[in-house]
């Protein structure tokens, strides 16, 4: 023990002679780990992450001192950023390994250990091993064979099949609002008019200048803060067919010929110029989680991508948009430029969007006098669904008392309130996910936008 502390002492001291000496520091983290003081590691392997964001030893490390700490979500964001990342130390794996041992998934876990072992002997695990000997599968099907990285498996798909038409038609809408129903989101706004509107609109001067229109929109954020509603009002704002791939639409695909129907949901929008085409909760398609990369997920991924490319066909006068909670889900590859090049943050509304999108609400509704400037200042943190369900709310209420009176009265500035009191905001859960995300797999800075939502210094 005494020599245990000797050694950290002067690991320390070695340290702060060179701080920034990343091997010596993952040395001292490695030791403190050993030593049982996970706190200390865990920061020291953040201290040397900020100095070599993309290392994956540092990862590694970090997600072992979450995983020791039973924080197992955050153990499990840094793993997914490993996998996604490809090529994956073995010794993460043996992190996933234990991490999904211990939420109970025995037949994956031995599938990742012995994945781990197959990679690199030295990491083998005895205790592990003898209680993930019995869940192991016959021939481990993933894992032999198929590449792991994003880029090669990517690159090394034959070409997309040549379809026939056919594949089951999904309805087309006509959507019956515009930019003006709505509230704030000026930045997306103006975001999707360069990049959608103006193109379409102007298509002589782009092409005067030699410029394709193309790629796509990802939006994301926390629920019900209006991305769908975007969708949708922008095939308004711009007169367009609308198609709408939900995940109901998303998950039959899986089930039977995907790449024929996918093919299809794209025939259908290039028949039906100008069409948005509009792929809500798209991680259901492009989920680059473990479970999904086995080979039928993979080719419609493929499938998707070369769709979008335009291979063989030209997507002029198709814009796609797609939707999600949960971008660090998303294959990476749909990040490339020509794909989905613009990610945009939607975030829940601040004040002055809470108070155009009560007005909106309360458009057609009897109300008198409201004060939108105060609910608007009550509400931080609600959504736009929140504050649609809080409308309704003050709604019901209104409406029992003209019962039990015989007489109706409009809504006041108090009856929203009281509302609001009641309700607290939905966005707070999906933020203490995304914190975890932007702070330690936020490659290239995608999820700065997160950081400073949040006001964290990244
Ligand atoms: N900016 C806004 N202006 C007007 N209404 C809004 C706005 N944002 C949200 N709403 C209202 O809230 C509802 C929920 O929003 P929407 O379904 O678009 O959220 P979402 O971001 O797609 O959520 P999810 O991630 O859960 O799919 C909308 O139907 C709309 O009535
Ligand atoms: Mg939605």
């Amino acid at each position: 023990m005494a020599d245990d502390n000797d050694a950290l002492r002067q690991l320390r001291e070695a340290l702060a002679l060179s701080p920034d000496n990343v091997p010596l520091r993952l040395l001292l983290a490695g030791r403190l780990i050993q030593d049982g003081q996970l706190a200390e590691a865990e920061s020291e392997y953040r201290s040397a992450l900020a100095q070599e964001p993309d290392n994956r030893d540092i990862k590694t490390g970090l997600a072992l001192s979450f995983f020791l700490q039973k924080r197992d979500s955050e153990a499990l964001v840094v793993i997914e950023d490993l996998l996604a990342g490809g090529d994956v130390p073995a010794r993460a794996l043996i992190v996933y390994a234990r991490l999904l041992e211990r939420q109970g998934d025995m037949a994956e876990a031995a599938e990742v250990y012995y994945r781990a072992l197959a990679m690199d002997a030295e990491v083998r695990d005895a205790g592990l091993q003898t209680r993930l000997e019995p869940h192991r599968r016959e021939t481990p099907p993933s894992l032999r064979d198929e590449p792991e990285d994003d880029e090669e498996a990517d690159e090394a798909m034959p070409a997309p099949v040549e379809f026939e038409g056919g594949g089951p038609a999904i309805p087309l809408e006509r959507s019956d609002i515009s930019f003006e129903d709505v509230g704030g989101m000026e930045a997306l706004k103006e975001e999707i008019r360069i990049k959608i509107i103006y193109p379409l609109k102007h298509r002589e001067m782009f092409e005067a200048y030699g410029k394709k229109a193309g790629g796509g929109i990802l939006m994301y954020g926390p629920p019900g803060c209006g991305k769908t509603y975007m969708a949708r009002a922008t095939a308004g704002e711009v007169d367009a067919s609308f198609l709408v791939i939900g995940i109901h639409d998303v998950l039959d695909m899986w089930i039977g010929q995907s790449e024929r129907n996918l093919h299809a949901v794209f025939e259908q929008a290039r028949n039906n110029r100008p069409c948005v085409l509009f792929f809500d909760e798209v991680d259901a398609l492009g989920a680059s989680r473990t479970d999904m990369r086995k080979s039928g997920a993979r080719q419609l991924i493929n499938q998707f991508l070369s769709e979008m490319d335009g291979v063989g066909e030209s997507n002029e006068g198709v814009l796609v948009l797609a939707a999600t909670n949960a971008p660090w889900h998303l294959d990476p590859a749909f990040r490339r430029p020509g794909r989905f090049d613009n990610i945009i943050f939607v975030p829940p509304p601040d004040e002055e969007a809470r108070a155009s999108i009560l007005r909106l609400l309360l458009r057609d509704k009897p109300a008198k006098d409201i004060d939108f400037g105060l609910i608007a200042k009550k509400t931080a943190g609600f959504s736009g669904a929140d504050l649609k369900a809080i409308v309704e709310t003050a709604v019901d209420a209104k409406l029992q008392e003209a019962m039990r009176k015989g007489v109706p009265t409009p809504l006041e500035t108090r009856d929203l309130r009281a509302a609001a009191k009641r309700r607290t905001p939905t966005t707070g859960e999906w933020f203490n996910a995304a914190r975890n995300y932007a702070l330690y797999a936020n490659q290239a800075g995608i999820y700065d936008d997160i950081l400073a939502y949040l006001n964290i210094k990244s």
